[in-house]
């Protein structure tokens, strides 16, 4: 078997040797030019003339693309038609691309870029929530609001009530390779695009769209990139569309980077949320009726907002079984980056509205927090309803989510209940509380928070993928499927898989990179499914090929095909056995095809985004993580003392990698919530950016005590040798650590403390002053 193992990642050798070749390592091609956008300063107006004299005459410049340049403009996309590759007129944030230089050298281009004189006039930037609610400026129409039974009465009749608010701040993808692209034309109009992104279908199609040419004239090829977290599902476009326009132009390889600062202040990041909350509850805590409403700032284009925003609403209810719950949400249009995709899509924050409403009813019930979730929790599918907690509560479990899907394989209560066992909460609870007791400055808090989230894209559509397999006549496996590798291991999944179907070592099996001309029609490697869809795609070509392979063999051997082993780098048929590679050879001869695609769908999905109702998950992933924290009162200086988790990956494909995801997800999740800032100025200036000013946690940061496990446990759905995606749900055990900081900072007085995230130092301090 060679999968369920803990081998390393398939590049970890070049990862570390520094062997490993990103976008920007691949050799520059002979008179390859580079670009650079000169970007607007200002966050809303309009350009009524830009003079880029000084920057044609700037050193090494070939030529410079004004808008006028350009007819059509390309568009940049994924959604809308509403992103023009640079401006046209309307300026619609600080950081838009106005012009695109053409240059010698990548240092060349970035000093060009600066030299533009732009006549333009200011107008006045919408930049809060406030001030796009008041200028009635969003997208999707106004409002979207799923009600899920009748909220108002059952507020009216819960025993207690209460009212809330959490501001929830967006977050910098800092995956620590760049955007990057490369074009590389060729005969008749066609071209090669290189670039680091999750999704080169979109990159194919975005380029082919650019350029007027059908998409079979565009190869998009990726081999890796140094992260994307979401990042690199649609802001890679701009950079490929202007490396293939210019390279069309020119006739030579163009390639473009983006520097970390330009990366911030061009790029779209996670998305910022409001989130108020009207919540009915019993005396034991049992929530009867939330009414959610979210407002999110998009900024300038659509993008992915949509779905992001609808994500959010569809995590609303985590791993709680609310009888009745509605969920209004505005999706703001800004003057500011646009928002994009980012590790959970959306799921986070919503996901954090009612974390924050168990805490808060937790509270006021004086109960422990793990006990009101508890209490709420959807049952166990063993039918365990006593795990989860339901004997405080007359209140019915319903079964179904507040969007009408049955939750048919929540194993919460288990996994918190043995969570919290192997890392002694209540004795450490117990113990918390004896410390703050004795401690007026030091102050310390402990929570354990629950994950339930949703696998599969929303848009039904995309959950299918395709694969390619050869084998060679020398026994050797080339591999390629539709999914991206950003350092998660899904080609060392994948590898795994095409292994452990041909019964053959690792070492036979080689994934290429993914490239569109090899599979066509790819869906971005997103939504955590990149294992889910290529494994079994994967799956399906090896065993063609391995099903040919058999009877071919099993003829010879006037043998059952079914009766033909192919196990320990051998195929065995009637009592012979035959090394791999001379079988492969033996098929060659006998002219059998070695080479096949295969192809997977996502069965029994299916999803109404209007009315908010259907099936748009295959199944959840869980878990539980318990953090415990101390502050410093005086200064609002904080720490993570230490971490336990419990994740559910199903039957883990690779646990090694697994258990990388799972710390990788935490600690993002926990640099979210905590340290990583933006801050935009009056006038739309995104200030923090670079890590001088934005922090993300570094390896100290991560908890001193740090215990990750999965859980035991197989997918109740037929996945991928009944594994479950484990890409964005573990970043999301992060709020354990606001829920941690929260619970520090209630112990400094009576009311409930409103911490915000990200609960920096200064947010810390302010709270706790409010709060005594
Ligand atoms: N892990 C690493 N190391 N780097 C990344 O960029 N992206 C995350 C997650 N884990 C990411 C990562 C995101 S946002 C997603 S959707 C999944 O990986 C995508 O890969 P998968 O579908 O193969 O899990
Ligand atoms: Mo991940 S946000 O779905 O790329």
């Amino acid at each position: 078997m060679t999968v369920a193992k803990p081998l390393p990642h398939e590049s970890a050798r070049l990862h570390v040797t520094g062997a490993a070749r990103y976008t920007d390592d691949i050799p520059a091609p002979k008179g390859c030019l580079h670009l650079a956008f000169g970007l607007s300063d200002v966050a809303r107006g309009t350009l009524d003339a830009l003079n880029v004299d000084a920057v044609r005459a700037a050193p090494g410049v070939v030529t410079v693309l004004t808008a006028q340049d350009l007819d059509p403009m390309p568009d940049c996309s994924p959604s809308l038609h509403d992103e023009p590759l640079l401006c046209t007129r309307e300026i619609h944030y600080a950081g838009q691309p106005l012009y695109l230089v053409i240059a010698d050298s990548h240092l060349n281009a970035r000093r060009a870029a600066r030299l533009h004189e732009a006549t333009l006039t200011q107008g006045d930037a919408i930049l809060t929530v406030e001030q796009a609610l008041k200028a009635e400026s969003w997208f999707d129409g106004g409002p979207r609001v799923w009600t899920d039974g009748d909220v108002e009465a059952a507020l009216a009749k819960s025993p207690h009530r209460l009212t809330g608010q959490i501001e929830i701040g967006g977050q910098e993808h800092f995956y620590l390779e760049g955007q990057a692209a490369l074009a590389v034309p060729s005969e008749a109009g066609e071209m090669h695009v290189l670039t680091s992104t999750q999704h080169p279908t979109e990159i194919q199609h975005k380029v082919a769209d650019a350029l007027g040419v059908p998409m079979h004239a565009v190869r998009s090829e990726v081999r890796r990139m140094g992260g994307g977290f979401g990042g690199k599902e649609s802001q890679g476009n701009a950079l490929a569309i202007a490396s293939a326009i210019a390279a069309r132009l020119t006739g030579r390889a163009c390639r473009m980077r983006y520097d970390r600062d330009d990366d911030f202040v061009v790029t779209g990041k996670r998305h910022d949320f409001r989130i108020a909350y009207e919540v009915g509850h019993d005396e034991a805590g049992r929530v009867l009726a939330v009414k959610f409403r979210h407002w999110t700032r998009c900024g300038w284009a659509q993008d992915l907002s949509l779905p992001v925003a609808d994500r959010a609403m569809l995590h609303a209810d985590n791993a709680y079984d609310i009888p009745a719950m509605s969920i209004e949400s505005w999706r703001l249009r800004t003057n500011t980056q646009s928002a994009t995709a980012f590790r959970g899509f959306g799921g986070p924050q919503g996901m954090l509205g009612i974390e924050r409403v168990m805490d808060h009813v937790a509270h006021a019930v004086g109960r422990d927090p793990l006990e009101v979730r508890r209490a709420n929790f959807y049952a166990d599918a063993g039918g365990n309803v006593g795990a989860s907690g339901g004997d405080i509560s007359e209140t019915k479990k319903t079964g179904r989510t507040h969007y009408g899907q049955e939750v048919t394989d929540f194993c919460l209560g288990d996994i918190t209940a043995r969570l919290a066992e192997s890392c002694d909460y209540a004795g450490r609870r117990a113990r918390v509380a004896e410390w703050n007791a004795a401690n007026d400055v030091l102050k310390r808090g402990i929570a354990l928070t629950p994950v339930k989230f949703g696998i599969s894209f929303t848009l039904t559509h995309l959950n299918q993928a395709g694969a390619l397999v050869h084998v060679y006549a020398d026994g050797s496996i080339h591999l390629n499927h539709g999914g991206t590798e950003m350092g998660q291991g899904l080609h060392s999944k994948v590898a795994q898989v095409a292994a452990d179907r041909f019964g053959c070592d690792m070492a036979r099996v080689k994934v290429t990179a993914t490239d569109t001309a090899k599979v066509p029609n790819t869906s971005a490697t997103a939504a955590s499914s990149g294992a889910d869809l290529n494994g079994m795609a994967v799956k399906a070509a090896c065993d063609t090929i391995r099903d040919r392979i058999a009877v071919f063999l099993a003829e010879a051997h006037q043998a059952d095909p079914a009766t033909v082993v192919f196990a320990g780098d051998a195929v065995t048929v009637g009592g012979e056995s035959y090394p791999f590679e001379k079988a492969a050879a033996m098929a060659y001869a006998g002219r059998v095809s070695l080479s096949s695609t295969g192809f997977y769908a996502t069965p029994d999905i299916s999803w109404d985004r209007e009315a908010g109702q259907g099936r748009p998950f295959y199944y959840f992933a869980y878990g539980a993580a318990c953090s415990e924290v101390v502050i410093d009162t005086l200064t609002g200086e904080n720490r993570i003392l230490r971490t336990d988790i419990l994740h559910d990956a199903g039957a883990s494909l690779n646990p090694a990698l697994d258990i990388g995801q799972v710390e990788g997800g935490f600690v993002q999740g926990a640099g979210w919530l905590t340290t990583e800032e933006l801050v935009w100025d009056e006038a739309g200036r995104l200030r923090t950016h670079a890590p001088a000013t934005y922090k993300i946690p570094c390896a100290s940061d991560v908890p001193p005590v740090f215990n990750v496990t999965l859980w035991e446990g197989e997918n109740r759905e037929d996945t991928i040798y009944r594994s479950k995606a484990v890409g964005e749900p573990p970043f999301m055990h992060g709020i354990s650590v606001l829920m941690a900081l929260s619970d520090a900072v209630a112990s400094c007085g009576k009311s409930y403390p409103d911490l915000h995230a990200p609960a920096t130092a200064e947010c810390i301090l302010q709270t706790v002053r409010a709060t005594s």
